[in-house]
């Protein structure tokens, strides 16, 4: 069992006060669809069939990304920390890029809200041989936004900080606690789920969206709470001016009554409740989040379907 630390803003009362306040804004909250074991087990399961980072071309450019970070790192100890990192198989991919590359001297943290999931990243990470072995801590990154108390001490040499996939659902806000472990010299990986220009791209990316299995995680994810039977999530595209996203919504017809461990919310008809929230970026906009958080030398490594660019930059 990996070494995991449950940090206070993970509490079960922590939980339960995130989820009222967002229930009051009528949203279920990206941070609160990988907490249960059911839930983070049929996300799991989603993301190896449809995930377009976990696809062929979604692969080639987090490995061009891993060699470019590679060749930005100084010689050495490596400490690579995933923020917001699941169960972590983009990073074990990493740290076997790393090992391939002959950095013998590297160790790993897996950083997740997600308790079922830090843990089970801990343990991927601890499957490629020859890395030293990993631990995980439990915390909310958009609570707890100066991350580097938490981690602890700086370990002897550089850190190599991802944050992978949650751009999309979390914002460009989630940087910030991802920045905040970096010094002169560490490395940031920072990836994005992109819309590419090509004709029926939009149809394209919603497949991947509006589908069974999505549907049935989500709706795990409500009946947590009670609310099973709100009705069928309608997803759309969401032309917001300065940002374009999928949206997923379910509009109770009849008023409902969410249980949060015991806490009676009331959902009234009508009001649609929003589940799912995903922007899309484009490569510029991309290279720009790392450039204007102070990073150099920065690439962005795009796939060649055009849907997944993972950025790479010096602190
Ligand atoms: C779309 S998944 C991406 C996971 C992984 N990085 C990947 O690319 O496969 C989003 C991840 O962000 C985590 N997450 C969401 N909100 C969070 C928060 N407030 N603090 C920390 N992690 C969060 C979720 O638990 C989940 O593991």
């Amino acid at each position: 069992m990996p070494d995991v630390r449950i940090h206070e803003s993970v509490s079960p009362a922590a939980h339960r006060a995130g989820m009222l306040a967002a229930l009051e804004a009528g949203r279920v909250d990206n941070r609160f669809h990988y907490v249960g074991e059911r839930s983070a087990g049929m996300w799991r399961a989603l993301a190896s069939s449809h995930s377009p980072a976990q696809a062929e071309d979604g692969l080639a450019a987090y490995d061009a990304a891993a060699r470019a970070a590679i060749a930005r790192l100084p010689e050495g100890p490596v400490h690579v920390i995933g923020v917001a990192c699941g169960d972590g198989v983009k990073e074990r991919r990493l740290l076997g890029a790393l090992a391939s590359a002959g950095r013998a001297d590297v160790q790993a943290t897996a950083v997740d809200v997600s308790v079922p999931l830090v843990t089970a990243a801990a343990r991927a990470m601890n499957t490629v041989p020859g890395i030293g072995e990993a631990d995980a801590v439990a915390v909310d990154i958009m609570t707890v936004r100066d991350l580097a108390p938490v981690l602890g001490a700086r370990r002897s040499g550089a850190r190599l900080v991802t944050l992978f996939g949650v751009l999309s659902t979390l914002g460009s806000g989630s940087m910030a606690p991802a920045l905040s472990l970096l010094g002169p010299g560490d490395v940031l990986m920072l990836s994005a789920n992109l819309l590419p220009g090509t004709p029926g791209a939009r149809d394209h990316v919603m497949a991947q969206y509006d589908n069974a299995p999505t549907r049935e995680w989500l709706t795990a994810v409500l009946d947590d709470i009670g609310l099973a039977g709100a009705g069928d999530i309608a997803m759309r595209w969401h032309d917001a001016p300065d940002a374009l996203a999928i949206v997923g919504e379910v509009t109770p017809a009849e008023p409902l009554m969410a249980d949060v461990e015991g806490v009676a919310v009331a959902m009234p008809a009508g009001q649609p409740i929003r589940v799912l929230e995903s922007f899309r970026h484009d490569p510029p906009g991309l290279e720009s989040l790392m450039m204007d958080a102070g990073l150099r030398d920065v690439v962005a490594c795009i796939s060649p379907d055009g849907e997944e660019g993972v950025a790479v930059g010096v602190a």
